[in-house]
């Protein structure tokens, strides 16, 4: 069913953009004009140039930090090569087919009627939609990556968010598509990059970076994941991964938004569904998230005075997304049940 949809939105991209193929995707942006998302105060991407660094944590603990600080946050898992919200929620679907069929709204442009919208499911306090809803998490899924790309845009349009002070998408690793379609399209408020400390993830982080620079995406800081081991015996930090030994002066220049040490608890949480904000809230994992929580809140809302100041009238001109012409398409999709 997801190929159904993937194949759909491609069809319906090449119609509308084949002449826009040609152009370098990354520098369209600049000449359209972004949407923001009704209701939505801020977006912002948690990306990698690598896999396995952290991203679906940090975008995960991030989230419930945020909501426990007192804001109304949203959580779109955006990895359909490897969608682990789910799981690391506890909101999992193990096959394809499971759950009740809704209409999804591909492509549409307009608002849509409440009963044409996704109902996100809430957890921990906050608004989760994902990928992973749609497949099965042992079914093999590829799809092409602009088409991801285009399916991740509609799929944040076709939620019914409610009105959020946070949308946090979590991308699949990597810096071409899908952050080429979401950059260019939509206005983000910020990118959050994640790595590991050795060099192997700093090279593939910076140029993530590199990417976020290219289309003027504001990025808020890095998250350093996995940065030493605390042992739970004796309490002595060891390093697991070798320092990085490169100087990667862009990746060096950003703002440190926090150092989360690697702990097996956290893992751990991941696995059971429970993040570890929540089962482990005196750890020092707990406490790193909860500090980057409290710095990104502290930048958007300085940027977003800042904005306001240097151009008033500007701001108030932007529009929520204004889409015209419809098509649907049937997928399945979950119940709003634990499976385990
Ligand atoms: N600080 C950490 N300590 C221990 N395990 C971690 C930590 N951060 C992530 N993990 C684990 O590493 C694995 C990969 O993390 P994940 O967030 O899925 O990475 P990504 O989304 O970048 O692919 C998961 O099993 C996760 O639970
Ligand atoms: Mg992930």
């Amino acid at each position: 069913m997801l190929k159904a949809v993937f194949l759909n939105i491609l069809a319906n991209k090449m119609e509308t953009d084949s002449s826009s193929l040609e152009m370098n995707s990354l520098q369209l942006h600049k000449r359209a004009r972004r949407a923001r998302i009704e209701n939505i105060r801020t977006l912002l991407v948690v990306g990698s140039g690598k896999g396995g660094v952290g991203k679906s944590t940090v975008s995960v603990n991030l989230a419930v930090a945020l909501a426990r600080q007192g804001a109304s946050v949203g959580l779109l898992d955006g990895d359909a090569y490897g969608p682990s919200i789910p799981m690391m929620l506890g909101v999992r679907k193990k096959k394809a087919g499971q759950g009740s069929e809704v209409t999804l709204p591909l492509a549409h442009r307009g608002k849509l009627a409440p009963e044409q919208m996704l109902k996100p499911l809430l957890r921990y306090g906050i608004k989760i939609m994902s990928v992973g809803f749609f497949i099965g998490e042992e079914q093999a899924v590829a799809p092409m990556p602009d088409v991801l790309g285009a399916f991740i845009r509609q799929l944040l349009y076709s939620v019914d968010w409610g009105e959020l002070d946070y949308l946090i998408v979590d991308l699949p690793p990597g810096n071409g598509e899908p952050q080429a379609t979401l950059c260019r399209e939509l206005q983000l408020d910020g990118a959050l990059l994640v790595t590991t400390p050795q060099d192997i993830a700093r090279i593939d982080t910076s140029k993530a970076l590199a990417m976020f620079r290219d289309v003027d995406v504001p990025v808020l800081g890095v998250v350093q994941n996995m940065d030493g081991f605390l042992c739970p015996h004796c309490g002595e930090r060891v390093e697991i991964f070798p320092r990085s030994r490169e100087a990667r002066a862009q990746l060096d220049d950003l703002l440190l938004l926090g150092s989360i040490p690697l702990d097996p608890a956290a893992a751990e949480s991941g696995d059971r569904g429970q993040p570890v904000v929540v089962s482990k809230p005196e750890s020092p994992v707990t406490t790193a998230f909860i500090c980057i929580a409290k710095q990104v809140t502290t930048i958007i809302e300085t940027n977003r005075t800042t904005a306001a100041r240097q151009a008033p009238a500007e701001n108030q001109e932007e529009a929520p997304v204004n889409q015209e012409e419809a098509e649907t398409v049937k997928g399945d999709i979950f119940n709003n049940e634990r499976e385990d």
